[in-house]
């Protein structure tokens, strides 16, 4: 009987000094264990003279309710320390600085195209983005510039073999429209995209550029249609107020072509050194599209016609930005590229 009382007050003075749940599993099977010393308490009493079998089964009963109910308390007690703990671990200090991650920005060059196609879709235009890798036919012959004509000196072209080259204007894509609708108006369309011409690189000019060229062919479309939309452009992408001129020009595929000039954003026309004192500041290229190319194509020139612009994005954002070397575009400085996200 000594003994168990001994094995007991042992027992929970073991419970009591575990610091932690692994070990309080081992006392719980040192003492309550199938191999455990209150287990081997039980088979002692096989050994016992009859009489005396009760009060120490008995006895034995309570010491293991008693470990047992020592071990659950403290089991419980010891798991809420270990979560709180875990909790104090595992704390976040909210007021530390965090880390930044890097974003990039969106490039200028993509934000003028998104702002061009916004106002062109907005207008019922359609986008249509086609290879840089192009045929000469869609590139020179549809656009009525023929093989030696003298206007394929215009755009010095780097070729890929006699009949296929870098396109060097997006009207190659106005072409493909072009022929794909096999003669059917109304056609309204902008073509984004790089263009090519073989050319020294400087502070102006790039072998690559952007243009957004734009094409509108149906009935009784007239050369005020085109100053219209164009005016309604030069509004949009350079702030209101702006006006615009024509002078005439060449281009192969258009006829009459115009040159188009912007009244200048920077001094409202009066004159400043962006636009040379001269109150105005050349955007882009157009007229009405050449009958010879509307017939080439399948269209009736007598029952339709049609404008064309083409548009240097680069010159856009140059004007619009304020940048002041075409080459900044392409040379991925992340400090010149890093000052147009707050235009984000
Ligand atoms: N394709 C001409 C160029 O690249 C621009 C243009 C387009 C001119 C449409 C007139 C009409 O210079």
């Amino acid at each position: 009987m000594d003994k168990i009382t001994d094995v007991q007050s042992e027992a929970l003075a073991a419970v009591e000094a575990a610091v932690n749940l692994d070990e309080l599993q081992q006392v719980r099977i040192k003492y309550l264990g199938k191999k455990g010393a209150i287990q081997a308490l039980m088979s002692e009493m096989k050994s016992l003279p009859r009489e005396e079998k009760p009060a120490f089964g008995q006895k034995v009963n309570v010491c293991k309710q008693t470990v047992t109910e020592a071990v659950e308390a403290a089991a419980a007690k010891l798991e809420a320390k270990a979560l709180e703990e875990q909790l104090i671990n595992d704390r976040l200090d909210i007021t530390l600085p965090g880390v930044r991650r890097e974003t990039g920005t969106i490039h200028p060059l993509h934000m003028i195209q998104q702002e061009i196609e916004d106002l062109f879709v907005g207008m019922g235009y359609k986008i249509a983005e086609g290879p840089e890798v192009e045929e000469d036919y869609y590139n020179f012959e549809l656009a009525n510039i023929p093989k030696d004509h003298p206007a394929r000196e215009m755009q010095d072209t780097f070729y890929i073999d006699p009949n296929t080259l870098l396109r060097t204007h997006t009207t190659a894509m106005q072409m493909r429209e072009l022929e794909k609708a096999k003669g059917k108006t109304p056609i309204k369309l902008i073509c984004p995209g790089k263009v090519y011409r073989r050319d020294d690189d400087d502070a102006t000019h790039s072998h690559q550029f952007t243009q957004c060229e734009g094409l509108v062919v149906g009935e009784h479309i007239t050369l005020a249609d085109l100053k219209g939309t164009l005016e309604f452009m030069a509004n949009r992408m350079f702030g209101e107020g702006r006006q615009i001129r024509f002078r005439p020009s060449y281009f192969p595929f258009t006829e009459p072509s115009v040159e188009v000039d912007v009244s200048c954003p920077f001094c409202n026309g009066k004159g400043c050194n962006v636009c040379k004192g001269s109150g105005w500041i050349e955007i882009l290229g157009a007229g009405m599209v050449h009958p010879h190319v509307l017939e080439m194509n399948g269209f009736d020139s007598e029952k339709c016609t049609g404008f064309a612009f083409g548009v240097g994005l680069e010159r856009v954002a140059m004007l619009k930005y304020g940048i002041d070397d075409i080459r900044n575009f392409y040379t991925n400085d992340q400090r010149f590229l890093k000052t147009f996200d707050r235009f984000d």
